[in-house]
């Protein structure tokens, strides 16, 4: 492994940060969302609601412990921290006049209490956190006009935060805008304010949301570059590998195409032009999106500098539509393990992905997120979490193959979580991933005392054990 190899974590802003209407911050999205489990979505709410959990509201208090929480990850030996800046702590609407300052200035003070520990920030533009007003006065990433307002609020921030930071994220999975899935209209919400079941043509609604995202990604990258020559943005995408159930070819073409779906707007991000055959198949559907010729320059001007995967689990797919599925669309896979949330357990797909993405894409692959939800408790103070440390030992084993063995250009390895955190699909604190453990329930009840788990003190050991190999 290099010595420019980042090692740390990611968090998000709403799944971190609480503080939900104070220092300025307008309503977004994952305010309006109560606690759900595995198997009870999440409801969503038009207003906030006396009597209900919002976890969002309070998070884990990032907001105002994120000093004692970052000497945490320092004192771990992270090298790199990926976060996201909450739109609605810019711009409280999405379309005010000018930005909150109020908001600029604690994404100055997180980032400048990283620097402190020679950490790099890498900030993550958007990660589900869109003001709820564009979604009611917009319609969100279905209007083609969020585009300009997202560009905007880039902007400001690239701007402010010009010379502290250089690697940007500009989207977090917006490859899961998947109608496929059993969990299609939490994702679509999460991902955009609107649930794809409101819409009758959801094939279009896919389509222009997917659209409209690339283009903005490709305006942004642009942006990037002329605001600091310096800056290399890159999006993040949630690869799932699928499978195929057996050798039938039916089987095989049907994993390519569910594999696919995480991989067009990959395509549109790289390659220059949105995908001529995804292009042909909204023509097929008769969906006709806002096209315009500037786009084309956009997109040829807008590729980005790097790819960042959010690796968690594999699937299988089965041209044989039945059955219960997986999470991702596809179905469960009797060789491997699965978490009590139904993920499935596969290190060796982490170099299956790594391998795929450096060859088609030929960019440096940065992994922005990877990590287990368990139910912990706290036993005298402890917190045994010997799976995790298993699962982080696999998957890291498979990484090292990756870079070593089959020379995969990639750049860094983030857990997702460093600290328990509010689960994105089912809003419970107890699907935990953190190294440091948070002591707050589903019901937001607790301290928010944080408590190293043993695998705090793995990690710290094998990160130091990574420096003194470059002594
Ligand atoms: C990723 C998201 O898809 O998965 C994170 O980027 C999310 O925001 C993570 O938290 C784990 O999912 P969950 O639902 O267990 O929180």
């Amino acid at each position: 492994m290099k010595q420019s190899f980042l090692w740390g974590g990611s968090i998000s802003a709403h799944q971190c940060e609480g503080a939900y209407n104070e220092g300025g911050k307008g309503p977004s999205i994952m305010d309006y969302v109560g606690v759900g489990s595995k198997d009870k979505i999440r409801q969503v709410y038009s207003h906030i609601e006396e009597g209900v959990v919002y976890p969002n509201h309070t998070g884990i208090d990032f907001y105002h412990r994120y000093k004692e929480d970052i000497a945490l990850f320092a004192e771990m030996g992270f090298t790199a921290l990926r976060i996201s800046i909450d739109w609605s702590r810019i711009y409280p609407q999405g379309d005010d006049v000018v930005p909150n300052q109020e908001g600029l200035n604690f994404y100055h003070k997180v980032i400048d209490e990283l620097i402190k520990y020679d950490i790099e920030p890498i900030v993550t533009l958007y990660h589900f956190e869109i003001p709820i007003h564009i979604v009611h006065q917009y319609q969100s990433w279905y209007n083609r006009q969020t585009i300009d307002l997202f560009v905007r609020y880039c902007q400001t921030v690239m701007k402010s935060l010009k010379g502290k930071v250089k690697r940007w994220i500009t989207f977090n999975e917006m490859n899961h805008i998947d109608l496929d899935s059993p969990y299609s209209d939490t994702f679509t919400y999460i991902l955009t304010g609107l649930r794809c079941s409101q819409f009758n043509d959801k094939k279009e609604f896919e389509a222009r949301v997917s659209y409209h995202i690339s283009l903005a990604n490709a305006k942004v990258v642009k942006m990037a570059h002329e605001i600091d020559s310096s800056n290399q943005v890159g999006c993040v995408f949630g690869i799932t590998p699928f499978y195929p159930k057996t050798c039938h070819p039916l089987d095989v073409m049907k994993a390519f195409e569910d594999s696919h779906k995480d991989l067009y707007q990959l395509d549109a991000m790289t390659k220059g032009e949105y995908p001529k055959y995804k292009l042909k198949e909204y023509q097929k559907l008769e969906i006709n999106l806002d096209i315009r010729s500037e786009d084309i320059n956009d997109f040829q001007e807008g590729t980005i500098d790097f790819i960042g995967v959010n690796y968690y689990c594999s699937e299988v797919s089965s041209f044989d539509d039945s059955g219960e599925k997986a999470m991702f669309g596809g179905y469960f896979n009797p060789y491997l393990e699965e978490t009590k949330w139904g993920i499935s357990i596969d290190p060796i797909g982490l170099r299956y992905v790594l391998n795929m993405l450096d060859r088609y894409y030929h960019l440096p692959i940065l992994i922005t997120e990877n990590g287990i939800g368990l139910n912990e408790k706290v036993e005298d103070g402890y917190i045994h979490d010997l799976s995790r440390i298993d699962y982080l030992k696999k998957h890291i084993n498979e990484l090292n193959k990756a870079i070593e063995e089959d020379s995969v250009n990639c750049i860094g390895y983030l857990v997702w979580g460093p600290i328990d955190l509010v689960s994105a699909t089912t809003g419970e604190m107890k699907k935990r991933y953190g190294f440091i453990y948070v002591d707050k329930d589903d019901e937001g009840k607790g301290t928010y005392k944080r408590i190293k788990k043993d695998s705090f003190y793995w990690f710290k050991d094998f990160l130091s054990q990574q420096k003194r190999s470059h002594k």
